[in-house]
């Protein structure tokens, strides 16, 4: 085992990329919510969105005007996909209605960028990544956090073996999600272990390698008084050959909310925490003594810049994507366990559960 020098650790390289030439045409289908980050993050980047597409056609006439002047906007998507000049598609709408939007995308021969949770149903998922091999197109989902500066530099270092063999990783989500009262997102069950868990779930996966998760135990618990549907409260512990990992997230703080990050490796460990993700300051620690670097950027936007930029990297650079989408349902196999398990109070081993539990 060699200790990985100081220098090292402050160089390691977080940031998102951008292609070095190559600049396709984008098209985004869904210009809710969350897209406003999207195109914060494209326009910033320099990424050419060339057409929007919401049935809501005033939401996607909203994002024309503040993003993207020049893009045709529709209420059509198939109007993207008859257009040959547009190579890659974004889909951002929920994952209910997302499974034909990408079939149709890739049978028209688009790259696709999917939002995250990237499908409901495994095999489903696995029908669209074998279709995206048919047809040779790249099926990448969004799994922007890997691209928040904290997760990105704890990723970088283990991925490049600057920790040594990661064997612990314990991550704690402390803050306030009631801002979803009202919203579509208030009527998922298993909001906070699915909804927004997954990225912790991918996250963790990337710390361990890629390393099969042999099992995984949760549970979910509601906050005293609270008022909306889902349980605002929920734990994992997950197990890895040699490794274990837990998520804590409490979505109820409303006084003093926190976040940390800790992951363990031979050689060396990594600690980050901060008021919230958008907010984290790291500090590595090895033999050879500590570093703690200035992360620049957030988790919004720059994470979608992270995701759009590896589809366009590996497109140019003729490689496979690193948050292709059959390595992503291996994330989600892993979060669907995690809920059967809070559900049914059993330890459960990913890939057994097939569906999103209802
Ligand atoms: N990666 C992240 O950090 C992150 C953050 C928030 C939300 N999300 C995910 O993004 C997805 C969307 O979330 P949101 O908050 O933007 O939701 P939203 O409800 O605000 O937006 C969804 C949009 O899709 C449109 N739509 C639905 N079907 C369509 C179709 N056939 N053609 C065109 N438009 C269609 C709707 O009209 C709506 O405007 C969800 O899966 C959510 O989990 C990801």
């Amino acid at each position: 085992m060699s200790t990985a020098p100081l220098n090292q650790l402050a160089e390691v390289d977080y940031r998102p990329s951008t292609p070095r030439s190559y600049a396709p045409k984008i098209g985004l289908i869904g210009c809710g919510g969350i897209t406003h980050q999207h195109l914060r993050a494209y326009r910033a980047a320099g990424f050419h969105v060339a057409a929007l597409c919401d049935v809501r056609i005033e939401r996607a006439h909203e994002r024309a005007q503040e993003f993207f002047p020049q893009a045709v906007v529709t209420d059509d998507y198939q109007q993207l996909l008859r257009d040959d000049s547009i190579e890659v598609i974004d889909v951002a709408t929920h994952p209910g209605e997302r499974v034909p939007l990408i079939e149709s995308a890739i049978l028209a021969g688009k790259h696709v960028l999917s939002q995250k949770p990237f499908v409901l149903d495994l095999d489903a998922g696995q029908r669209l990544v074998d279709l995206a091999d048919k047809h040779s197109t790249v099926l990448a989902v969004n799994q922007n956090g890997r691209w928040a500066p904290h997760f990105s530099f704890a990723r970088v270092a283990a991925e490049n073996g600057l920790l040594g063999d990661v064997f612990a990783a314990h991550l704690g989500c402390h803050w306030d999600h009631s801002w979803v009262a009202g919203t579509e997102f208030e009527k998922i069950e298993h909001l906070v272990l699915y909804d927004y868990a997954i990225h912790w779930f991918d996250i963790v996966r990337c710390f361990f390698s890629h390393r099969p998760v042999r099992r995984v135990f949760a549970s979910t618990a509601r906050v005293p008084r609270q008022t909306l549907m889902p349980p605002l409260m929920a734990q994992a512990l997950i197990e890895f050959d040699e490794g274990q990992a837990t998520l804590a997230f409490d979505a109820g703080v409303v006084h003093g909310p926190f976040d940390q990050t800790f992951v363990a490796g031979t050689d060396g460990s990594l600690l980050s925490q901060g008021p919230s993700i958008q907010s984290q300051q790291l500090t590595v620690t090895t033999a050879a003594g500590e570093v703690s670097p200035t992360l620049a950027g957030s988790w919004f936007p720059d994470g979608f810049h992270g995701t759009m930029g590896e589809l366009l990297c590996s497109i140019e650079e003729r490689r496979p994507c690193t948050i292709d989408a059959r390595d992503n349902l291996e994330s989600l196999a892993l979060c669907f366990a995690a809920i059967a398990s809070a559900d049914s109070g059993q330890p459960i081993t990913p890939g057994s559960i097939r569906k999103l539990p209802e």
